[in-house]
């Protein structure tokens, strides 16, 4: 049988990647953090001495990333070759430096690609996989059997990841993630549209959701699709 794929959206903060491993754990589904891919690819260069902006060399090195992406939503570990890029690829360095990277169509279309291959392969072993990033509801998966837009406000999306990456909410942290937060979005946002929902795209605006709020109105929309 085919399997059940389910694509989530969102801008950064959305609570995108929390929600899709809780949905991906209640189905029992394999997990795909397409960003995390994106991100590998910019430690790669950087490690390997790629110029960002030499557009050529980066689609060079996506052809030939060897990548090991991981499908346990409790663990999705990421590895490039052997090196376990698990926790580096979520430096202020990298999350400054990926957009560059997503930016390049030719960048976009070989992980486009490596991602449809993924989620395949994932689904043919595990019966289910929840793929997420910033273009699965219209280019990665648009057929997917379930197909859903995270967003949340602003003023929201900058607490939780100031919370995420500095532990705290205080004014100051707030303004030092605020530029990361906003010029990211608003870079990644020329190449792919994830602030507004697709035709057939469900939306959940998680701005006043607890987390287990935001997973039960997930999980009701995928439940109703099973
Ligand atoms: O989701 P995350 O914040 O880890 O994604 C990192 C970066 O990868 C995004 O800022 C964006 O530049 C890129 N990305 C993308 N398309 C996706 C997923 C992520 O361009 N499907």
């Amino acid at each position: 049988s085919t399997p059940f794929v389910v694509a989530v959206d969102g801008p950064s903060g959305s609570g995108k990647s929390s929600v899709s491993r809780a949905v991906a754990r209640h189905l029992g589904a394999g997990y795909l953090d397409t960003g995390a891919m994106y991100r590998a690819l910019t430690w790669w260069c950087l490690e390997s001495g790629v110029d960002l902006g030499d557009a050529d060399a980066v689609v060079a090195a996506a052809r030939e990333l060897p990548l090991a992406m991981g499908a346990d939503p409790d663990e999705p570990g990421v590895h490039v070759g052997d090196v376990d890029v698990t926790e580096a690829i979520r430096s202020s360095q990298i999350s400054g430096r990926v957009s560059t990277v997503a930016t390049i169509p030719a960048v976009r279309s070989e992980l486009q690609l490596q991602q449809r291959d993924l989620i395949t392969v994932i689904g043919d072993e595990l019966g289910s996989v929840v793929a997420e990033g910033r273009d699965i509801t219209t280019v990665v998966a648009p057929d997917a059997d379930v197909r859903l837009l995270l967003t949340a406000s602003e003023d929201a999306r900058l607490r939780r990841r100031t919370q995420e990456l500095h532990g705290g909410t205080d004014a100051e942290s707030v303004e030092r993630t605020r530029d990361e937060v906003v010029r990211r979005d608003r870079d990644d946002s020329t190449v792919s549209s994830f602030l507004t929902a697709a035709d057939g795209v469900s939306t959940l605006d998680t701005s006043d959701l607890t987390f287990e709020e935001s997973v039960a109105a997930a999980v009701a929309l995928v439940d109703a699709a099973r």
